[in-house]
């Protein structure tokens, strides 16, 4: 089968052409996927260009925005199984054409669905699941059902998870949407009307937008938009003005979004620091409790690691730490004196969302996202934005710190030691002075970037640090880095230790410092070239280190993983850069997972 982790957009505009504003939209969604792209248009007929690979490259091939009508439909795919080929790319189609479909999710009945209806003499052009809904659909629109209840019986005889967008010839003026566990928003312009899979993609216009719940389906027409239920009535929405602005989502004369998004890294922390006052008032109407746990995938999973050491530190409160993915095998323990903490930037992570479905009702649930109005912030009991602002590079930066910002807030208030928020306020400032490292980090980046292996080291607070640095080198540079907890190396990994391995060594002042001092002499006896991230004034670690990354004195483990992070992400992205490859959208991954 051919899943699909996709961006979808949908647009019906006033006398415009609507190919142009498609393709600038699906190319914001591109984090989302990058394999294929496809548009369709309906004026008289339905026309179609779509392809295989990156939007840009498919674009020069093929002109995308060279297609007539003021309607259309678009999509960028990301294949989990199956070749991304013209073929399988989206928009699909029914047997005359005439029906037009973009999907995000996976149809899990698909396979009876496509036998039943090529049973019924319906041909099929790809190896998609989603190429039934338009098979499906014409079948319902034959029965003598126009283009939005033929979408409805069609839905109704899908299993799995969907948002879509349809356009059929003979309805030219309207663009039916409808979801289920995959994200879809909805966007009202000045007479011109959106569906897209998120805000930013159509933020360049309107910021106006209504967030459709699962099972609600959207109708865009000449008379506006209407959203219904599953079973046709109108239901009334609220609509939200986004705050973000269109250049928060360009590169600013950034080489990429990637390097962008690393230096905005203070000021998105300044500016999550400013919601002190909400999480106080949150803190305030917490029951008591007598445990926490964390659950995250990916990098956010990182830095609820880093929220383990904080709470069993400063709140003395016993915390777990679950990846989502995992969280379904051991969740039997909770109760309602257990506070579990979601953390994702996307607010859509599959594993994540089924963990917190898992959760509500059987303990107190809060979610740290940053995606206003994501499906994670409808369901779970308390929510704490990020303000990082839109977040493109598939590798997560600023909305990492942006989250320890939260749960550093969030470990004072519920430990009431006040006198931390001082070096809290003061990270901004240290963040600044590790970006101005650039030069530094670039020749380093140079002097490794064709070993094939890397380790990251630190123990407590700089463990989860050594685990993201590794992970964002995998992520854009795939070369193989391993993040260790410094004193586990002698249980294996000291094995693959040779000349001229590069090992990064995360020693900050404090508890761990001495010890992990040990451990870095233990790897350059086997003859690694050790790169060490420490205080400037650590002239013991200087001595021992091949390269040195230094901070300020004043910096020490508890509050060092928002400042220590940063010479990581920008090693792995020079790194990526000199390898020619492209950090913001590295191979086989994507930003939203929005499958298990
Ligand atoms: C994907 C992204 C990562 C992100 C992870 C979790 O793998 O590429 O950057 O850390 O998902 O995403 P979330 O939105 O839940 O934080």
């Amino acid at each position: 089968m051919v899943k699909c982790m996709c961006g979808i957009i949908g647009c019906l505009l006033d006398n415009k052409r609507a190919a142009p504003v498609l393709l600038n939209c699906v190319k914001k969604l591109e984090y989302r996927g990058y394999d294929s792209v496809g548009i369709a248009t309906s004026s008289s007929d339905i026309k179609i260009k779509k392809d295989s690979g990156k939007i840009d490259d498919v674009h020069k091939n093929l002109d995308l925005d060279d297609l007539p009508g003021d309607m259309g439909i678009a999509h960028v795919r990301w294949a989990t199984h199956g070749l991304p080929t013209k073929e399988n790319a989206h928009p699909q189609t029914d047997c005359k054409d005439n029906i037009a479909v973009v999907h995000n999710g996976i149809i899990e009945n698909y396979k009876e669905l496509k036998d039943q209806l090529i049973g019924e003499g319906h041909q099929f052009k790809s190896e998609t699941d989603t190429e039934v809904i338009p098979h499906l659909i014409e079948k319902y629109v034959e029965m003598g059902n126009n283009l939005e209840s033929a979408t409805r019986l069609a839905i109704g005889d899908i299993k799995g998870s969907y948002a879509i967008a349809a356009i059929c010839r003979d309805e030219p003026n309207k663009v039916v949407g409808a979801r289920k566990e995959s994200p879809l928003i909805v966007g009202k312009g000045e007479n011109e009307y959106f569906i897209a899979s998120d805000a930013p993609a159509i933020l360049e216009h309107t910021n106006k937008v209504i967030y459709l719940e699962d099972h609600e389906m959207v109708v865009l027409s000449e008379e506006g938009i209407e959203i219904k239920d599953i079973k046709g009535n109108v239901i009334k929405k609220e609509i939200f003005t986004i705050d973000w602005t269109p250049d928060m989502a360009e590169k600013g004369g950034y080489a990429h979004f990637m390097l962008k998004e690393i230096h905005e890294q203070p000021e998105a922390v300044k500016k999550t620091l400013l919601g002190e006052s909400e999480i106080k008032k949150m803190v305030k109407k917490f029951p008591d409790f007598n445990r926490v746990c964390f659950v995250a995938c990916g990098t956010s999973f990182h830095a609820s690691l880093i929220g383990k050491y904080l709470f069993e530190n400063l709140v003395g409160i016993p915390t777990d730490v679950s990846l989502a993915s995992e969280f379904e095998y051991s969740a039997d323990t909770l109760d309602e004196k257990t506070l579990v903490i979601f953390i994702t930037q996307s607010g859509e992570t599959a594993d994540t969302l089924k963990a917190l479905r898992l959760v509500n009702h059987m303990a107190k649930t809060l979610a740290i996202v940053n995606v206003l109005g994501s499906t994670v912030t409808r369901e779970a009991e308390y929510v704490i934005y990020t303000r990082a602002g839109p977040e493109i590079g598939v590798a997560a930066t600023k909305t990492y710190v942006s989250q320890l910002a939260c749960i550093y807030l969030l470990a004072i208030y519920m430990s009431g030691k006040m006198e931390l928020m001082e070096k809290l306020q003061n990270i901004p400032e240290y963040m600044e002075t590790a970006l101005q490292k650039e030069e530094l980090i670039k020749e380093i980046a140079q002097k490794y970037k064709d070993s094939r292996d890397f380790f990251f080291i630190g123990r407590g607070f700089s463990f989860p640090t050594a685990m993201e640095g590794a992970l964002k080198l995998k992520e854009i540079t795939y070369i193989h880095g391993e993040g260790y907890a410094a004193g586990e190396l002698k249980h294996g990994p000291l094995a693959l230790i040779d000349e001229g391995v590069p090992v990064v060594a995360v020693t900050p002042p404090g508890k761990s410092h001495d010890k992990t001092l040990s451990n870095v002499e233990e790897v350059k006896a086997r003859g690694a070239h050790v790169i060490g991230l420490g205080s400037s004034e650590d002239g013991v670690l200087k001595y021992e280190v091949h390269d040195m990354i230094e901070f300020e004195d004043e910096i020490d483990e508890m509050f060092s993983s928002m400042p220590y992070v940063i010479p990581l992400q920008l090693l792995s992205y020079y790194i990526s850069v000199m390898k020619s490859i492209d950090p913001d959208k590295p191979k086989n991954l994507a930003k939203c997972v929005t499958v298990e």
